[in-house]
């Protein structure tokens, strides 16, 4: 059954001229990806972040942060989009069709987006499907299988440290200049901006809904629990992406 805030924010997807849709893990949980920080099945819960995500970890042993992460690229490999994915897929094919900007930034390293049909997606955290050689920078799409060895070696480089990391985001790197100059590009144009699925609470990431209201964009959120910006987005919604957006779709 549909909120009333879901049919306020459908009547605004169908008048936008920009939309931007700011993702997190919350909109992959349904496609068994876990979360960073849900309590039951948050990836954390098992393992120390700061002990896996960062350059120093990598640094200190880069056997164990390869394996853990090689066991998420396979876990994302193995995932299959669901219907919220799906549903921003045709949101995107609608607003494009009539001339309309549509852009998703994305927190997400898995690559469902794209799978699910999404063309323009931006990835702020970068990609557990490409792996770059430490040596020389140069980026591979590694084959859907694990790997063999920990750290993988480099295809691209033969010395000692002969070894690839992925090319994602860890805590304390600057996120992708590519990727912050076509979010600010995004953003230039956005009248409609959706967070669908994130706890707002990592930065730059989360500042794009601050940007949105200072650019006078209607902002709604999507996300089962309250964020930070729950009581200051024009609508909130509570809710399931697998739900919510397929539902919001059927309204359009
Ligand atoms: P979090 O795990 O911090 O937050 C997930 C959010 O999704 C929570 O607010 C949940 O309430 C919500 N959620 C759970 N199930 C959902 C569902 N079915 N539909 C919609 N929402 C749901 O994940 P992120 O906000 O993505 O950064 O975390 C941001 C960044 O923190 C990640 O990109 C990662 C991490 O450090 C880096 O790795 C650089």
């Amino acid at each position: 059954m549909s909120s009333t805030a879901e049919a306020h924010l459908a009547a605004a997807l169908r008048e936008a001229r920009g939309v931007v849709v700011l993702t997190g893990a919350g909109v992959s949980a349904e496609s068994k990806i876990p979360t960073f920080r849900d309590a039951m099945s948050g990836l954390w819960k098992d393992f120390d972040p700061m002990k896996l995500a960062t350059p120093e970890a990598f640094d200190a042993d880069p056997a164990m942060v390869t394996k853990w992460y090689d066991w998420r690229r396979l876990g994302c490999l193995a995932a299959e989009p669901h219907p919220g994915h799906l549903a921003l897929a045709a949101l995107e094919r609608r607003i494009t069709s009539r001339g309309g900007a549509f852009t998703i930034l994305t927190q997400n390293v898995d690559g469902l987006h794209q799978r699910a049909g999404v063309a323009n997606v931006i990835e702020l955290h970068g990609s557990i499907m490409r792996w770059r050689c430490i040596a020389t920078g140069m980026e591979c799409e590694p084959e859907p299988v694990a790997f063999e060895t920990f750290p993988p070696r480099s295809p691209f480089h033969a010395g000692d440290n002969s070894m690839l990391r992925p090319s994602v985001v860890w805590f304390g790197e600057m996120l992708p200049e590519r990727a912050i100059e076509a979010a600010a590009d995004a953003m230039e144009t956005c009248d409609l901006f959706l967070s669908v699925g994130t706890s707002s609470v990592v930065y730059p990431a989360a500042g794009y809904i601050d940007l949105a209201m200072r650019v006078g964009a209607r902002t709604a959120e999507v996300n089962p629990e309250a964020t930070p910006y729950s009581d200051r987005v024009t609508w909130s919604i509570r809710g399931k992406a697998g739900d919510v957006l397929p539902r919001v779709m059927d309204l359009l």
